[in-house]
């Protein structure tokens, strides 16, 4: 583990590092209990596992949206939500977890944009507003990435006016524009009608091609094989396996894992005989 006030850019060091992670909504049952996992730079994380496993309640710890009872994060080194002081640690102020924040972004599975914006204003207000780019330039590069996830020609219209894959493809290049150092993903596409699924895995595919450095919580297990470096399953808050992707599938060690993926499959081979 390494000390927070090591030097940001070391390659050696992970871009996140969550060690010994907990997470309790009601005092009594941990949704995450104790949970450890490092990334690296460029790397692209899936997290796989049961519903209620504690996969949103990881993403959104890491996003620092949910307090925590235990353990620590770091971000290039800094650790997330608290400071030391003297030999005590306190939580950071409201204004210090907010720049923290800003270094990291967070894609729902429900796109979240404002309604009343064009979708132009969506991706360009944090840039400016929060980031001081300036006007010009934080348009500019909305237009680059509109580009890049297929919908330069969308840059005035409105949310309602998109489909749900559109609207999350903006939401996308939304959570990069700010050009953060992670990008965390919450089922991006189970919101999303079984055709529109695929336009929005292939932008996330082309971001991970990128070099982007990404968790991504999902069912689609085909992409966790094919995309991500490395798949984690969770159960019961607790991480049961963190392995390459093809190992993941190809020699799952715990019988949960072995249990989920064949239940998976036959799940899989059902929709496709409907
Ligand atoms: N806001 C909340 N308040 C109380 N309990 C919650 C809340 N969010 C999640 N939980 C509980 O925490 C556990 C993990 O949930 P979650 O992180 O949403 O799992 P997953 O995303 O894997 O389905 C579950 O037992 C769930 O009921
Ligand atoms: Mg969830």
């Amino acid at each position: 583990m390494s000390a927070p006030d090591q030097v940001a850019g070391d390659p050696t060091r992970p871009v996140l590092q969550v060690v010994g992670l907990r997470k309790s909504y009601d005092g009594r049952h941990y949704a995450l209990d104790g949970v450890d996992l490092d990334v690296y730079a460029g790397e692209v994380v899936a997290v796989l596992g049961p519903s209620g496993s504690g996969k949103s309640t990881l993403v959104r710890c890491i996003d620092q949206l949910e307090s925590i009872e235990g353990g620590a994060m770091y971000l290039d080194g800094e650790l997330l939500g608290y400071e030391k002081h003297r030999d005590h640690i306190r939580p950071l102020t409201d204004a210090d977890i907010a720049r923290q924040r800003r270094r990291m972004s967070m894609v729902f599975q429900q796109f979240n944009l404002f309604p009343h914006w064009t979708v132009l204003r969506n991706i360009t207000e944090a840039p400016i507003k929060v980031h001081g780019v300036p006007p010009a330039e934080a348009r500019a590069r909305a237009m680059e990435l509109l580009g890049r996830v297929g919908l330069a020609d969308k840059a005035r219209a409105h949310p309602r006016q998109l489909s749900g894959g559109q609207q999350q493809r903006v939401a996308i290049a939304r959570a990069v524009a700010t050009q953060p150092r992670i990008l965390l993903f919450d089922e991006p596409t189970s919101s999303l009608d079984p055709e529109l699924v695929d336009e929005v895995l292939q932008v996330m595919k082309s971001l991970a091609e990128s070099g982007m450095t990404m968790i991504v919580v999902t069912h689609e297990l085909e992409f966790a094989r094919d995309v991500a470096d490395r798949c984690i399953f969770m159960a019961d808050g607790v991480v049961i396996e963190d392995r390459p992707s093809a190992d993941f599938f190809s020699d799952p060690r715990s019988t949960r894992l072995q249990g989920f993926l064949k239940r998976a499959t036959e799940n899989r081979a059902r929709e496709v005989e409907a």
